[in-house]
């Protein structure tokens, strides 16, 4: 059995940090996001290859997995020549595929029961099963009505407020079968959320949902990888280095430099590289990437810095999200949930 991750999309709501970086590797932690999707693949023993779709710079995203080895599962990269849309990436990367296949939506982090949702797959024979989640507002995903035998009975995307008749929304995880996807056309982009699944209804196939009620969220906006990252601290979700580590102490590398006189409070993480010299004070919610320098005396509380980034001597930074290579000046005062783009300068003094 194959499985497809789209990763193709431009993340264009988590710009500036998806300029450099697609949103399928954006870090979560230490980690490029897909990481943890290909974690949740691994628990499914069916499945022997995991296709990458890629569309929007997709080197980048190979230069993090390269070959594949050092993720545990056979890798392959299928790059579109222009973006096809959902159901034309998932028919793209699908060629030659005759089984059963699993899709993602490259950016939803979730502990769904995968081999759960595939024998509900086998036991309704069905042409496609989607994963449902419960949300309080519905219009940023897409709708989807199930009737009481869990056949799914209607499927809107991005309703309007007016529009909402339940709270289950697509999760953006799917088993399908390629025997359906010769009426999605190639060459052009075609939506497998507005074209494909109203097809399924139309045309009267087993098309059935599976709620499940576990963690997910779809990291594409600042707020959601915010909070994707809180969720980890509090327990929520045990992926990654909380696994293992207990997020109620503070997490750091044992590659990291801590000085004395630090004041480190938890939940925190610092990774591998990172220096912190003495008198800072890394506040609850704080995320340090890669080789992150915090200078003396500097104070950060709820904020993710990305790998290479320098946070000067004083500086008080509470709630901003700030990309790779920045350097932000000595008493510069960040006091907001702003999103900083790669190799920003803010000048010693600056205040946001
Ligand atoms: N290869 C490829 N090509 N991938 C694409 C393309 C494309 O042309 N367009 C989008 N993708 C990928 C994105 O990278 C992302 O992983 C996934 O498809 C979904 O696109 P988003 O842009 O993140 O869609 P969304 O979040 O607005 O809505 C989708 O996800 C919701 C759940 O998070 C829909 O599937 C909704 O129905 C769903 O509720
Ligand atoms: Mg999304």
């Amino acid at each position: 059995m194959k499985a497809i991750l789209l990763a193709g999309g431009k993340g264009t709501r988590l710009r500036p940090l998806t300029l450099h970086t697609p949103k399928p590797v954006v870090p979560i932690f230490d980690r490029a996001f897909l990481h943890y999707q290909i974690d949740l693949l691994k628990q499914v023993p069916e499945i022997d290859e995991v296709i990458l779709s890629l569309n929007y710079q997709p080197r980048r995203i190979e230069e993090v997995f390269g070959d594949g080895t050092g993720t545990g599962v056979r890798l392959r990269y299928v790059v579109e020549p222009a973006p096809l849309g959902t159901g034309g990436a998932i028919r793209y990367a699908a060629q030659g595929a005759t089984g059963t296949i699993v899709v993602f939506n490259g950016d939803v982090m979730t502990s769904v029961d995968v081999n759960a949702v595939v024998r509900l797959h086998r036991q309704r024979q069905a042409k496609a099963t989607i994963v449902l989640t419960p949300v309080d507002n519905p219009t940023a995903y897409g709708l989807v009505e199930t009737e009481a035998d869990g056949r799914v009975r209607r499927f809107l995307e991005k309703p309007n407020p007016d529009e909402i008749t339940c709270n289950t929304i697509n999760a953006g995880i799917y088993v399908l079968e390629p025997d359906t996807f010769d009426r999605i056309p190639k060459d052009v982009s075609y939506s497998i959320e507005r074209a494909y699944f109203p097809s399924l209804i139309e045309r009267q196939e087993m098309f059935v949902a599976y709620v499940d009620r576990g963690y997910w969220i779809d990291i594409g906006t600042p707020e959601k990888y915010v909070q994707v990252h809180r969720d980890m601290f509090d327990g929520k979700f045990a992926g990654g280095v909380f696994a293992t580590a207990d997020p109620g102490k503070p997490v750091v590398s044992p590659d990291a430099r801590i000085e004395d006189g630090v004041e480190l409070h938890a939940p925190c993480f610092i990774d591998a590289g990172a220096h912190v010299k003495s008198g800072a004070r890394i506040g609850p919610y704080t995320v340090l990437g890669r080789s992150v320098i915090v200078e003396e005396s500097a104070n950060l509380e709820d904020t993710i810095v990305w790998p290479n980034t320098r946070i000067g001597q004083s500086a008080i930074v509470h709630g901003p999200i700030i990309g790779r290579n920045c350097h932000i000046g000595r008493n510069a005062v960040m006091k907001s949930a702003s999103v900083i783009g790669d190799k920003t300068l803010l000048t010693d003094y600056t205040t946001l």
